[in-house]
């Protein structure tokens, strides 16, 4: 596990893009696990500045979103609803400012008519694209992944899950006050790709920035691997993790800051 504290937030942003880029380099044809709320914007706005500048090319890559609210989700092929999908929270952040294609994005369906048959589909297709070569993370206060609450399996699949009130709450604040919804108004369910299927990308990316993921983020880097707090599946990831943090988010690690500052002096 490679741990990186960045000073602050837009250093996070550059660094996360770094490793975004590096992968797409190194395969243009890579598979992106991506992932939605408020920790990648920065992350994304730095990419479409490298791809407005021809730093890098999305042309070939393919992209799996970990999640979506059940009841909402847009047509892709038509102008784009007012809604909290996260569906259209990627088009407005990412997909409709850089080269991709529309063919290979994929993004959960939350009004699926069979959502089971849904879930077990991407599952699938993911499979058939030979895996996710990098999954892009945020970690709720909660200390999820996607939306795996508290006490989900760490073997899990992709599933729909019901969201934990402190999600609720914390979604509720961030993206659905401000467009005039009433809370009891918000989906309770989520489509989530599970723990599982995390674990199986070659190269995981958590992100976490602010003082109010520094709990969850000392609990998931240092704690017990625990489904109370299903970040810290990663410390059995088979493959790359690369953790980066900004140093609010970092500030209740404790060995692993020593290891630093000690690295440092
Ligand atoms: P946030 O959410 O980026 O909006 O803080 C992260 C998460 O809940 O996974």
């Amino acid at each position: 596990m490679e741990l990186i504290i960045t000073s602050d937030y837009a250093s996070m942003n550059r660094k996360a893009a770094d490793t975004i880029s590096a992968t797409i380099k190194e395969k243009p044809n890579c598979v992106l696990g991506l992932a939605t709320g408020s920790t990648p914007v920065g992350t994304y706005k730095e990419l479409v500045k490298r791809n407005q500048q021809h730093q890098i090319d999305f042309s070939q890559v393919i992209t799996f979103n970990l999640d979506e609210y059940i009841g909402i989700g847009i047509d892709l092929s038509k102008p784009y609803s007012q809604d909290q999908s996260y569906a259209r929270f990627m088009h407005e952040q990412l997909f409709s400012h850089i080269n991709i294609k529309r063919e290979n994005i994929h993004m959960p369906d939350g009004t699926a008519e069979n959502l089971e048959k849904h879930c077990s589909d991407y599952e699938q297709k993911i499979k058939q694209m030979k895996g996710i070569d990098l999954q892009l993370l945020g970690i709720g206060a909660n200390g999820h992944i996607a939306f795996n609450e508290p006490g989900s399996s760490l073997a899990s699949r992709t599933r729909i899950q019901p969201l934990d009130p402190k999600t609720l709450n914390d979604n509720y604040e961030k993206f659905y006050k401000k467009a005039g919804i009433k809370k009891e108004d918000m989906p309770h369910y989520a489509f989530t790709m599970g723990v599982g299927t995390i674990l199986e990308s070659r190269h995981a990316l958590l992100l976490g920035s602010g003082k109010n993921k520094a709990k969850a983020v000392a609990e998931a880097i240092e704690g017990p691997v625990t489904s109370k707090i299903t970040a810290s599946a990663l410390q059995l990831h088979p493959g790359q993790v690369t953790i980066i943090l900004d140093q609010p988010a970092a500030s209740e690690l404790t060995w692993s800051l020593k290891l630093v500052r000690e690295n440092l002096a």
